[in-house]
């Protein structure tokens, strides 16, 4: 997405080698037309899979996801990384350990917002070591859903999650798959248009 590619290239920040710095418009002030515009691609990419809901992971997919579920007409629900006193019954949770952050959480679902038969595309901000969307997957599928789709508003390609999401068989677009990061460095890879 050349949109999103431009924005990345003018006012995100490659720290080093692996993390890239996008709070201007992505994880801390939002961008909404921006978000808008990634919600309408989603949408696009995603237009013939039959989704019925669409599932981010608090905080940051909250943003694209929710402007995903708005093109498509369809629910949104978010896996809460706490079980909260409230949260009692039918919880569905795993524990998801995140590798950037170095701690781990109780991905937390409660199961009646995910019905069997449901077609659900999940979308987060990032895509880096696989682990949140592998845990997502985890309790769609316990949740009696399907996981029609998996968007990542930015891959890091030089990571294993994008591979290893393909590789165990699902549909992952990324609207900027990054190829190669270093110190003020960032390159994407050309083959998601
Ligand atoms: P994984 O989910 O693909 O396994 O990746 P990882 O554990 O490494 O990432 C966990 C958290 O770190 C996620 O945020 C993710 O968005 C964030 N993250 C990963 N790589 C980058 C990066 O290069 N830049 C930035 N800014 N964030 C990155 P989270 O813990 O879910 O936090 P939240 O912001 O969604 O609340």
């Amino acid at each position: 997405m050349e949109l999103l590619k431009k924005k990345i290239l003018e006012n995100g920040k490659a720290l080093n080698s692996e993390v890239l710095l996008v709070d201007s418009f992505l994880n801390h002030q939002v961008d909404v037309e921006l978000m808008n515009e990634i919600g309408k691609e989603f949408a696009r990419l995603f237009k013939d899979a039959g989704i019925t809901k669409v599932v981010t992971i608090e905080s940051s997919g909250i943003a694209p996801a929710t402007m995903t579920a708005l093109h498509m007409g369809v629910p949104m629900v978010i896996l809460k990384k706490s079980k909260s006193a409230i949260l009692s019954e039918d919880v569905i949770q795993t524990e998801v350990f995140s590798f950037t952050k170095r701690t781990s959480y109780q991905l937390t679902l409660k199961g009646k917002f995910i019905e069997k038969g449901d077609k659900v595309l999940l979308i987060d901000d990032f895509l880096a070591q696989g682990e949140a969307a592998f845990g997502g997957a985890n309790i769609i599928k316990r949740a009696g859903g399907e996981v029609a789709g998996i968007g990542a508003v930015i891959s890091k390609n030089f990571q294993p999650g994008m591979k290893r999401l393909r590789d165990a068989g699902y549909r992952v677009e990324s609207l900027a798959p990054v190829s190669h990061m270093d110190e003020n460095v960032i390159e994407f890879e050309d083959d998601d248009e």
